[in-house]
């Protein structure tokens, strides 16, 4: 499946940053059925390729990617565990060629013009705009696509994204969805509180539906 096929049925995706591998499979089925079935787990912890793949193999509802992924052997790992797609914070041609050698739908990070060029340049039409409030929000991504929207590129804003700013991001045709931890507080996580996660996925999964009705 194409990324932009994948990004664009999730509306928002949850980034999450797990500890421990036993969170996964409770919190991917808290989310999914709050309505966020389209998840990234990121590689910022050991943790990460196991709950991938316990997510693959116990939560078969979910759509779950890697993200942060920043180094070729994380690629590898990513789709070791199973990851259906990959998404990275920056823009490194030698991270999008592995990816493709893996045939691992992938989503590079941009935040700036030069930056959005070069993704388009590696056939990368789906960017992950980060960190999006404070690279310059709705306003930059407008911007941007005043110069690039004829190349057809669609963006996924991820970084200072909320319940409280999704709407105007959504609004915007090209954001494709938008990213953001927001719906798994650390906290909430850490107390295994999945009854407020799935709170929070459905109040986003509403904004969603309510744009995209
Ligand atoms: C990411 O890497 O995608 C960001 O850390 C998410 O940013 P947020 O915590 O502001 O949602």
């Amino acid at each position: 499946m194409d990324i932009a096929d994948i990004l664009r049925t999730a509306g928002v995706v949850p980034v999450i940053v797990i500890e421990r591998e036993d969170q996964a499979v409770p919190l991917a089925r808290a989310l999914t059925s709050g309505g966020l079935p389209v998840l990234e787990v990121t590689f910022r912890t050991q943790a990460a390729a196991g709950a991938i793949a316990a997510i693959r193999r116990e939560v078969p509802e979910a759509v779950v990617g890697a993200g942060t992924l920043l180094t070729a052997e994380q690629v590898r790992a990513a789709k070791k565990a199973g990851a259906a797609f990959g998404v990275a914070p920056g823009f490194d041609p030698a991270i999008v060629d592995e990816a493709k050698s893996h045939l691992l739908p992938f989503c590079p990070g941009v935040a700036t013009a030069s930056e959005v060029s070069q993704a388009l340049s590696a056939g990368c039409t789906t960017v992950k705009f980060f960190p999006a409030e404070a690279a310059g929000g709705v306003k930059m991504i407008k911007n941007l696509l005043g110069a690039f929207r004829f190349a057809g590129v669609r963006f996924m804003p991820t970084g200072g994204v909320s319940a409280a700013n999704l709407a105007d991001y959504l609004s915007v045709p090209e954001v494709i969805c938008c990213g953001g931890t927001w719906v798994v507080p650390k906290d909430a996580l850490a107390a295994g509180d999945y009854a407020a996660i799935e709170k929070l996925a459905s109040e986003a999964a509403a904004i969603v539906r309510r744009l995209r009705a």
